[in-house]
């Protein structure tokens, strides 16, 4: 039978471990006493000896002051403090070898296992292992998490991954999906999981304070009305990362609302952080020309200018806003779509078959797999899925698995 060290038996880690240990050998190890039914060794060299999995559900806590039961949007912004998440590591680490496998369960930003954890580990194996887990119902959580997050130095799915998904099938009440990614895909899938529930509950309490306002409302009848919106709303559309939200409607209604929250004295502005977010995000792709050595003399050719795939609309496009940005950047800017004089919108016939266009940002890949290219062509895609082609230096913008340039075919 599989044989598991649990170190940090606390609010998560004593149900975690009772679950665990219905199903193979378990043995605890805390700073503090705990009354729990499963075994619990002295100090942690007992306790890590001849495991074949070591659990961390060590604390990794907050500042006193950031708990969020008082304000601290006035407070400069802080990380979590690790210090006993290095410590405890370093010395499993020191008493196991290479038939141990330690894996981290507690909440870490991305970007902290590659910078502070993975260097400590010299003699055993890793893996980061977030929990999706209540207060409350921890026991049955465990049972039936929405899902099971592995992370691998490279995201590699056999191996560890493998030997850690294996372990939990026992335990599952009903088959569970199991997201297997990098350190910092699953550092991110845990941490924005948390804060999606949060940013999701600010948008409806501010309904709430709509109706405070305003008068006339029942919140519950606007938000009964957009729970059951299982078309765009509730559901899996709006989940791929690319350009901003644009179109006629979008972007100008959320500048609107912060007049609103203006007018009716709300005491936040949502959507001034939201509307600064599309803008910079627009600036950073923009910034990724010169990053990979876009220069200013180049012209950049916007294919897909109108707001959405195959609609010939301009207002609110969200590739003219990065546009916009370029010619800030000192680029000048060609786009596939103009606007005449008297309104209508047109395709722009100078760039096609134009030898001097040589790089290319898309606003709708999947619509221009075939356009004729120049050979040699740079071609940034933000949505990542404008397929390689022989001739043609593509970037997957959102994609540094294997490089920070994003580069995915090189000629
Ligand atoms: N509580 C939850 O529901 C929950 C859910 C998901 C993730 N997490 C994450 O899991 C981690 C642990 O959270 P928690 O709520 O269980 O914290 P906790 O403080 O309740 O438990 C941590 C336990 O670790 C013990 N500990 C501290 N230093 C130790 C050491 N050097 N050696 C051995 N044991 C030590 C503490 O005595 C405590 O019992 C945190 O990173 C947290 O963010 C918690």
């Amino acid at each position: 039978m599989i044989k598991v060290g649990f170190i940090g038996v606390g609010k998560l880690g004593k149900d975690a471990a009772e679950v665990i240990s219905e199903f193979y050998d378990v043995t605890g190890y805390d700073i503090r006493p705990v009354e729990t039914p499963i075994k619990m060794e002295a100090t942690l060299s007992k306790c890590v000896k001849g495991k074949d999995i070591i659990f961390v559900a060590v604390p990794t806590p907050h500042h006193p002051n950031y708990d969020g039961r008082s304000a601290t949007s006035h407070l400069p912004p802080r990380d979590f403090d690790y210090s006993i998440a290095i410590d405890v590591i370093k010395e499993i680490d020191k008493r196991v070898d290479n038939e141990s496998l330690i894996v981290l369960i507690s909440t870490v930003l991305p970007g902290t296992v590659r910078r502070d954890i993975s260097p400590l580990i010299k003699n055993s194996r890793f893996i980061y292992n977030p929990y999706l887990i209540a207060q409350g119902t921890v026991k049955w959580d465990m049972k039936n998490p929405e899902m099971i997050m592995i992370g691998t130095q490279d995201g590699s799915k056999t191996g560890d991954a493998e030997l850690l998904s294996n372990f939990y099938q026992p335990i599952l009440a009903k088959k569970t999906r199991v997201e297997i990614g990098t350190w910092e895909e699953v550092e991110s899938m845990k941490i924005f999981y948390n804060t999606f529930i949060t940013a999701k509950l600010c948008l409806v309490n501010m309904i709430q304070d709509t109706a405070m306002s305003l008068g006339h409302m029942n919140v519950d009848k606007v938000t009964e009305a957009l729970k059951n919106s299982t078309d765009r709303i509730m559901g899996p559309k709006y989940m791929s990362a690319g350009l901003g939200d644009g179109g006629g409607c979008h972007p100008r209604d959320n500048i609107a609302l912060r007049e609103f929250s203006r007018r009716y004295n709300l005491g936040y502005d949502l959507f001034d952080s939201i509307m600064k977010s599309r803008e910079q995000q627009a600036l950073n792709i923009a910034k990724f020309m010169r990053k990979i050595g876009i220069r200013t003399e180049e012209t950049i050719c916007i294919l897909g200018s109108g707001f959405k795939a195959g609609v010939n609309q301009l207002e609110g496009s969200p590739s003219l806003l990065v546009g916009h940005y370029l010619e800030q950047l000192g680029y000048k800017v060609e786009y596939d779509l103009i606007q005449l004089r008297n309104g209508e919108v047109v395709e722009n016939e100078n760039i096609l078959n134009n030898e001097l266009l040589t790089v290319f940002l898309l606003g709708w890949p999947e619509h221009f797999q075939s356009w004729p290219f120049p050979l040699g062509s740079t071609i940034v895609d933000v949505w990542r899925s404008f397929k390689p082609v022989k001739g043609l230096k593509v970037y997957h913008y959102g994609n540094t698995r294997n490089n920070q340039s994003c580069l995915i075919s090189d000629n």
